[in-house]
């Protein structure tokens, strides 16, 4: 049997924002007002879902956005329908409104929903969709931990940021023979650390995926002194964690889809440098710079690829599908298969072999 042709689509970004979701949201209008069907933005993520705003996107408001970095839509990580924050007598309550989202996506008339998003977006819009709701998700994140694709849109950006950032550190550290600790983020993943480590020459990358040995540290730091290197630079993932300690959380906020927030680790490691090995050492957290600014040429080329494939998906009706890269190709997955797991970084990683056989330690005797 034919499939009904779709005639009106939503889209939304969800959880935190990173370059390359304006690309996608044009990747994917373009395309679509081509094929005569009227696209709706939904705004602030999920939020707009629940609380019903959306505005009609035309041409004018996708073009000029490719190298914007942000989202001409908004977003939120606050908006999970199932797991709705509502101020009720000065008190914090949890509700559901996940009713409200299907009222919404049927009252706009949409015959699919295009979420632009991470884990916490595809397993949301897997959740709606078992109400009814038909989605096709396109993979974001700076963390790169998404399961089922290659690779995120987002996370070159991020890495670009940290590479020029070690890049700044290495020339200030070399001039006062110091030690540089930058903490960076990604959440329970080290792809960023890892990845932007690598590109920006660290001589050492802590990742929660290896749990690291203070000692090591310290003897790595010591002997590169000792051998006449004017600087030693730490580069560690927000989520990074000592062999017999915890990750360090900044803060908690039962409002977020993820209550914990990471940090801390940065600092700690260049105090406890400091105190067992008597070098100077400074600590940098670059944060928020990592989601910001203007998405990188191969960013923007990934987002175009994802969004021209998603409304592709979309036409077909191949719902509960998300775009994935696998290779250098487009692929689709299905959403459910996309949140079974986590993608973390193995041992085996060539990003690991390689940095080990540059001299790169990750805190441990051995890998
Ligand atoms: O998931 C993207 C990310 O930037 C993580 O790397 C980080 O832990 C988190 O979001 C920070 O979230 P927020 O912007 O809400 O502080």
């Amino acid at each position: 049997m034919a499939k009904r042709k779709i005639r009106r689509i939503g889209i939304l970004t969800g959880g935190g924002d990173c370059p390359g979701l304006n690309a996608v949201i044009r990747g994917v209008t373009k395309p679509a007002l081509d094929h005569g069907l009227k696209v709706f933005g939904i705004l602030d993520g999920f939020e707009g879902l629940v609380e019903g705003k959306a505005q009609e996107l035309y041409n004018k408001d996708v073009s000029g956005i490719l190298a914007t970095g942000g989202t001409i839509l908004g977003s939120s990580n606050k908006g999970d329908p199932f797991h709705w924050p509502e101020e009720q007598n000065g008190k914090l309550k949890i509700v559901d409104r996940s009713n409200d989202a299907l009222k919404n996506y049927n009252a706009w008339n949409l015959d699919v929903l295009i979420a632009i998003g991470g884990d916490g977006t595809m397993y949301i819009a897997n959740r709606l969709s078992q109400m009814g709701i038909k989605f096709i998700g396109v993979p974001k994140t700076i963390d790169n931990d998404l399961y089922a694709t290659d690779q995120t849109f987002g996370h070159d950006s991020a890495v670009f940021v940290v590479s020029e950032a070690l890049d700044r550190l290495h020339t200030t550290a070399s001039s006062h023979h110091r030690v540089m600790v930058i903490e960076v983020m990604g959440r329970y993943a080290g792809w960023i650390a890892l990845n932007g480590g690598l590109a920006g020459g660290a001589d050492i990358i802590l990742i929660p995926e290896i749990p690291f040995e203070w000692d090591v540290i310290y003897d790595k730091v010591s002997m590169r002194h000792m051998m006449g290197k004017r600087f030693s630079i730490v580069c560690v993932a927000e989520g990074a964690k000592p062999i017999d300690g915890k990750m360090i959380t900044k803060a908690r906020d039962k409002k977020r889809t993820d209550p914990i927030q990471l940090g801390g680790i940065g600092e700690f490691v260049a105090k406890k440098i400091t105190h067992n090995t008597g070098l100077e050492t400074r600590f940098t957290v670059l944060g928020h710079l990592q989601r910001g600014g203007s998405p990188t040429p191969y960013d923007r080329i990934l987002s175009t690829k994802f969004g021209t494939n998603a409304i592709k998906l979309a036409i077909k009706g191949q719902y509960g599908k998300m775009v994935a890269l696998k290779g250098t190709e487009i692929k689709s997955v299905k959403i459910v298969d996309a949140i079974s797991k986590q993608k973390l970084i193995r041992t085996n990683d060539q990003a690991v072999l390689s940095a080990c056989a540059v001299g790169v330690s990750f805190g441990i005797e051995k890998i």
